[in-house]
């Protein structure tokens, strides 16, 4: 996708992938996380109300076409939006080539573009409360990381209450590939919490995603590839006893370490969505196997400051 070469790469809200840490963040500790090279942009954005008009949000890519004033997701999230801006009308229109309800942080990219595009002069914390607004919408109680990364497009730590703390370490190219079942944050994000008040296992598998965070962090500052893989392995062990791993998602990353991956995981809420393979070198090799096996499969640049081509 070609984005408007006027509008700086800052005003495009990023995807985002987790590499290591989901799950464990919504309890305080650090994720290890980075901006993915597709997003959305602002495509129109009119705020003087024509004689007659209703606020409306088109995104053609995502089939979205929705009012401020009906009970989809999406409306009620551009309504909150809305009312967060203090605005009465917007007509919003927005590109995207970021895959929709895959664990990328479409849904917090898109609350990133509409903040962007109804107050268009407002503060980078302004827009980051315009967006979580939103994003508050789609995901009960999300701990804030998607809307963070997409605004920043880096490569970050990320906590709950300190938020993000970017670290200096080149881009990173990964796999991603779309298992293409759909899944819900929210409902991820309540399973680990029943999980956690009757199991012990559970809470002691949100310790050891935390300190593998911890330890990933050295990684990448090092660019200890083969480290990061083997922390993102056993991140996917600890996902997996939290039981938000399934059938399909283990059968990609089977295929991805099988095909020449050092690393390979679910990544965001599982239960569905997405997983990333680290595969220096072999990227292409463990993207043909992903795409053979009939998993839509891109390479992104985790990080990187500009967009592809
Ligand atoms: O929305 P997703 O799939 O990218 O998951 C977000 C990561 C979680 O830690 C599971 C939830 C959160 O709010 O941080």
């Amino acid at each position: 996708m070609t984005y408007d070469s006027h509008r700086p790469t800052s005003n495009i809200a990023k995807g985002k992938v987790i590499l290591l840490g989901e799950h464990a963040v919504v309890y305080g500790h650090p994720a290890l996380a980075g901006a993915i090279d597709r997003g959305v942009c602002t495509k129109i954005a009119e705020r003087t109300q024509p004689e007659g008009s209703t606020s409306r949000l088109r995104v053609s890519e995502w089939k979205i076409d929705v009012g401020a004033d009906s009970q989809h997701p999406v409306s009620l999230a551009f309504a909150a939006m809305l009312k967060a801006a203090d605005l009465q009308y917007a007509d919003v229109e927005l590109r995207s080539d970021l895959p929709a309800a895959a664990g990328l942080g479409s849904s917090a990219a898109l609350c990133v573009a509409i903040a962007r595009s109804v107050a268009p002069d407002a503060s980078h914390q302004t827009i980051a409360t315009i967006a979580n607004a939103g994003e508050a919408c789609f995901h009960e109680n999300p701990s804030g990381i998607d809307v963070a990364l997409s605004m920043s497009g880096q490569i970050a730590e990320y906590r709950k209450e300190s938020g993000l703390s970017p670290l200096d370490c080149p881009p990173l190219p990964l796999v991603v590939a779309l298992s293409g079942i759909p899944r819900s944050t929210a409902k991820m994000v309540n399973l680990v919490r029943e999980r956690i008040a009757k199991d012990t296992c559970a809470s002691a598998a949100i310790e050891d995603i935390a300190d593998l965070s911890a330890e990933g962090r050295d990684a990448l500052l090092k660019s200890d590839w083969e480290l990061l893989g083997s922390l993102m392995n056993q991140c996917q062990d600890k996902l997996g006893h939290l039981g938000v791993s399934i059938p399909t998602l283990e059968r990609m990353i089977r295929i991805a370490r099988k095909s020449g991956a050092s690393g390979a995981k679910l990544t965001g809420a599982g239960g569905g969505g997405s997983i990333i393979a680290l595969a220096p070198g072999r990227e292409q090799k463990v993207m043909r196997a992903l795409q053979e096996a009939g998993f839509e499969s891109f390479i992104t640049q985790v990080g990187q400051s500009e967009l592809r081509d």
